[in-house]
């Protein structure tokens, strides 16, 4: 697998999650798999292997110094290293911009992590995500095409976002050592510029989505982000595929992150996993008994930020609570730390990126909320059914496939007014205490551990291999 984040080591979002525990859920089934991410600056050297020094990747003229380390995990975990490229504050950019040598940093990655698959793990699938890896492909169709390592192996394209495509100026064709062929409508060419995600989509054996409602959401103008054509044209290779989540990790049964563990069966534990989190975050004991609102998100857009902020105020009137964890854009950042300013007493907001307290918010919280404009997937309101947080989603991509009436509340309608009618319906079931016990039960009884969707993902490598 190539790709620009696994957890624990790399990890901005769900992608981390998804490449970091599929691998071994594929093992457990008898495949092998392996990882390749590169070596960010946040990962230190210290605890890694290097298992292959000095390997030059070449772009055009350009020559670029990398070596590969492996990490202590259960499964082949590579990290291509290449300091001037990679050692940075940040994975993509710094301060909300992305950094300018990204199409080069990533073919260099791509390349990086053919070489890995040459000389450290024989592979017959690779396996690419997002438009970070999307030259992969690429390559393989071009300068390696005659290269009798990759003869027969197939290439599986997964889009876990069609909002981040890797877009760059036509220029950087040289820079990055693509072949000017390459450069059509049905390869990497999208609009006059150069698309790293589209020559995934163009150019992979097949492809496939995170959530089936995705797999056709993304077949339109409204959710296609302009590549809904070609992704039309090759409907016939695109599948949804929902992704599983590592129960190991996110269970109240035996989170180490969490004040006091609890199960369906007991619940009691939850209780205090909310007063500890109402007082972590400054807000009084005394609503206890009155609903607590998560959020565990990037601030965008696309997480729905902008109605939230549209519906916030009509939401407060009910006499519930809100916590909120979160990075993302700027505008957003503030938009929520401002509305913490206005209600000190009921709303409280921490900017960053903190892995533990996005446990804390998953337990102690009542209900979750999730008022994406599209979400390919999503695993917090994955999380949230197994911590007996009741989740209140936008039905959309994979938000609509995993949330039904009985463990969860949808509405449709982009807009404020949905959400807020979304929200007092969740209060005013929590008012029946029987009525949003049940609720919670059952949730925390849905079962979307990996076992089904590994095999999906087995049985789709395995159709790869027989193809011509
Ligand atoms: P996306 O990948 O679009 O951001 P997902 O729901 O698939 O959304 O996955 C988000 C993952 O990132 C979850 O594991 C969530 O807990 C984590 N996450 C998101 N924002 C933060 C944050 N600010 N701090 C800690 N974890 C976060
Ligand atoms: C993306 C999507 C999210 C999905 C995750 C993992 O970041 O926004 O919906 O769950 O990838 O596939």
């Amino acid at each position: 697998m190539v790709s620009s984040e696994a957890a624990p080591l790399a990890k901005t979002g769900g992608l981390a999650d998804v490449v970091g525990s599929l691998p071994p859920a594929l093992r457990a089934l008898g495949d092998e798999a392996a990882v390749c991410i590169p070596r960010y600056g946040s990962i230190a050297l210290k605890g890694l292997r290097r298992v292959y020094d000095a390997l030059p990747v070449y772009l055009g003229v350009d020559r670029y110094d990398t070596a590969i380390y492996q990490a202590p995990e259960e499964y082949p975990f590579y990290l291509l290293d290449c300091p001037p490229l990679f050692d940075r504050a940040g994975f993509y950019g710094e301060s909300g911009l992305d950094y300018p040598d990204n199409h080069i940093r990533f073919a260099v990655f791509c390349r990086g992590a053919l070489a890995a698959a040459r000389y450290l793990f024989r592979t017959e699938i690779l396996h690419c995500h997002d438009w970070q890896s999307g030259l992969v492909p690429a390559y393989l169709r071009t300068t390696f095409s005659l290269d009798p390592t990759f003869v027969g192996v197939k290439t599986l394209f997964t889009i876990h976002n069609l909002g981040y495509q890797g877009l760059f100026p036509k220029t950087i064709l040289p820079e990055a050592a693509l072949d000017p062929a390459l450069f059509q409508p049905n390869g990497l060419e999208f609009f006059g510029s150069v698309s790293y995600i589209k020559s995934g989509i163009a150019l992979a054996d097949a492809l496939n989505t995170v959530s089936p409602t995705y797999a056709r959401e993304i077949q339109t103008p409204e959710f296609g982000f302009g590549l809904d054509g070609i992704l039309r044209a090759r409907a016939g290779v695109l599948t949804g595929i929902l992704n599983g989540v590592d129960y190991r990790e996110w269970s109240p049964e035996t989170d180490p992150y969490i004040p006091a563990r609890y199960s369906a069966a007991d619940l009691s534990g939850k209780r205090v996993c909310k007063e500890e989190l109402l007082a972590e975050f400054g807000l009084p004991a005394a609503p206890v008994g009155r609903p607590l609102l998560g959020i565990v998100s990037r601030f965008t857009r696309q997480k729905g930020a902008d109605l939230l902020m549209e519906a916030i105020r009509d939401i407060l009137a009910q006499d519930v609570y809100l916590v909120a964890l979160g990075n993302g854009d700027p505008e957003y950042e503030e938009a929520f730390l401002a509305l913490a300013g206005s209600f000190p007493d009921r709303v409280r907001v921490r900017v960053g990126f903190d892995e533990a307290l996005a446990h804390r918010i998953e337990a102690g919280a009542d209900m979750f909320l999730m008022p994406s404009h599209y979400e390919p997937c999503g695993l917090n309101q994955i999380y949230s059914l197994r911590y007996g947080t009741v989740p209140v989603v936008r039905a959309t991509g994979g938000l609509d496939d995993t949330i039904e009436e009985g463990t969860g509340f949808k509405f449709t309608e982009y807009s404020g007014a949905a959400l807020l009618g979304a929200v007092l319906e969740a209060v005013r079931t929590f008012s029946n205490e029987p009525v949003w016990r049940d609720m919670m039960r059952r949730g925390m009884a849905r079962d979307f551990s990996w076992k089904t969707s590994a095999a999906a993902y087995s049985a789709l490598y395995r159709d790869l291999l027989t193809r011509p």
